[in-house]
């Protein structure tokens, strides 16, 4: 186990060229600021390159750009954003948006954000979400030991390996910050692995007793959240808020199957080789699958977009049940340029008739309600085990036909970018699926199907 984790430890550890540029860039933008007229107080280095937490080849710098509580918020912002786009001068850059704007662009190679913030020392204090990163920032310095520290970047990298690593809303699971606090939790990458063995539905972390009962009770009563990690610095608030009910029991399952068995496939899976076509077309024989094709909007953040493409899938699912198409599996991939909807089905047709049960003919009232009903009957009514039975027509009995049908609907009623994606949506049947076998896809279409967890 040792050797193994040396071993992961070295792919994984930047090297000192890699950290020495970031100190140099930051030592640059800071020498800038210097120079640049203002009510700012200083830069200070957030996140996890910061920490020395992050991963080899990670090239974020987040760098918050400080002011005291008596600036107004409108000139934090004005001034915030004007001092940014200064700090930017010669480089490529756009503005962006969290809780609230920043600048963000790329020097040297690095992914930099300059974020405009104000200097608390309490989360009860803060303007916005944003506020309370440079506090994450100094309880991590002052508790996370050397040791700690190549730990959460064994559990960061693990969590990556087994596809459970990231607070957006593509990966709905744990982010950077929720990694380190699971650290110092349990104290090392070993018994944060045996600790996530051991945790079971709404699992709750904290880091003193000393909490506002009252926010944990709103957070346990406001959200469904299989973890909860109440954040150091601000006891209302859950840091594993992102991590949904699969990826939850993905890392379990991962880490159960780890301590029976450690292997470095766990930190870097096999990389997928795609199925020769032929294997592909039975394994859709043996399926039922439908697909929507349809384009990445870039019109705003990933993020946003993919959390847009997500209600998407479970609306469509819902109305494909609704409609007695079973769906039996459905999923979501991009490369953030062709959208691929996947459902799978237990019948691609279903008959005309449906049958429908209606009350005991003894009840008499709701009887005469279930035969007043107009509809279209196919056969019945009649009795059946004790109930009235009608047999009526269906309006959809070919999944695909529905799904295009259903999809238009949705081009005209969705109010956000996804519109202008599914007007130009497509529904592939299996045939046309395999016309899209190639590149990334294929490589995620033969994962799909094979259908196991990437380090089994
Ligand atoms: N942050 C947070 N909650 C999130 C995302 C971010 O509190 N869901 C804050 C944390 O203080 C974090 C900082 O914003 O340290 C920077 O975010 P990000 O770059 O996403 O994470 P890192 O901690 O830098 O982790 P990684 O190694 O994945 O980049
Ligand atoms: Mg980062």
């Amino acid at each position: 186990m040792k050797k193994m984790l040396s071993k992961v430890l070295k792919k994984i550890t930047p090297t000192k060229k890699e950290i020495q540029l970031e100190q140099e860039l930051v030592a640059q933008i800071r020498k800038k600021l210097s120079r640049i007229k203002g009510n700012h107080s200083h830069l200070e280095w957030c996140g996890s390159s910061a920490r020395g937490t992050h991963l080899s080849k990670d090239k974020d710098i987040d760098l918050f750009l400080m002011y005291e509580k008596n600036i107004s918020e409108e000139e934090l912002k004005n001034e915030g954003l004007a001092t940014a786009k200064k700090l930017f001068r010669g480089f490529k850059w756009e503005k962006a948006y969290s809780q609230h704007p920043y600048i963000r662009g790329i020097i040297n190679g690095f992914k930099v954000e300059i974020i405009p913030s104000y200097l608390i020392t309490n989360a009860n204090e803060k303007k916005s979400a944003v506020d309370r990163t440079p506090l994450h920032n100094k309880f991590l310095l002052e508790k996370m030991s050397e040791e700690q520290k190549k730990d959460t970047r064994l559990l960061k990298q693990f969590l990556k390996g087994v596809g459970a690593y990231g607070a957006d809303l593509k990966n709905c699971a744990l982010p950077g910050y929720g990694v380190e606090l699971l650290i110092l939790h349990y104290g090392s990458f070993k018994k944060a692995i045996e600790g996530i063995n051991e945790m079971k539905p709404r699992h709750i972390i904290k880091f003193t007793d000393k909490i506002n009962e009252e926010g944990i009770k709103n957070i346990l009563k406001n959200q469904n959240n299989p973890l909860i990690i109440i954040d150091p610095v601000d006891d209302k608030r859950n840091v594993a808020s992102a991590l949904n009910e699969e990826q939850f029991q993905r890392m379990i399952h991962a880490s159960k199957e780890f301590l029976k068995k450690p292997n470095i496939k766990f930190f870097f899976p096999k990389k997928i080789k795609p199925l020769p076509l032929k294997k592909i077309k039975q394994y859709l024989d043996q399926k039922e699958i439908i697909a929507v094709k349809m384009p990445f909007l870039k019109s705003e953040l990933p993020d946003i977009f993919w959390g847009q493409l997500r209600r998407e899938e479970k609306k469509l699912k819902n109305q494909l049940e609704e409609n007695d198409f079973k769906v039996t599996r459905s999923t979501t991939w991009s490369n953030e340029k062709d959208v691929f909807m996947l459902f799978e089905l237990e019948t691609l047709t279903l008959q005309k008739s449906k049958k429908i049960f209606g009350p005991r003919a003894s009840d008499e009232e709701n009887s005469k309600k279930f035969l007043e009903k107009k509809r279209k009957i196919i056969s019945g009514p009649r009795i059946e085990n004790e109930r009235l039975v009608l047999e009526t027509e269906r309006e959809y009995t070919n999944a695909k036909e529905f799904l295009e049908k259903e999809i238009k609907k949705e081009a005209k009623i969705e109010q956000k970018t996804i519109r202008k994606s599914l007007k130009k949506a497509k529904v592939l049947g299996e045939k046309e699926l395999l016309k899209e076998y190639k590149k990334d896809f294929a490589k995620y279409l033969t994962q799909y199907l094979i259908g196991k967890e990437r380090f089994e």
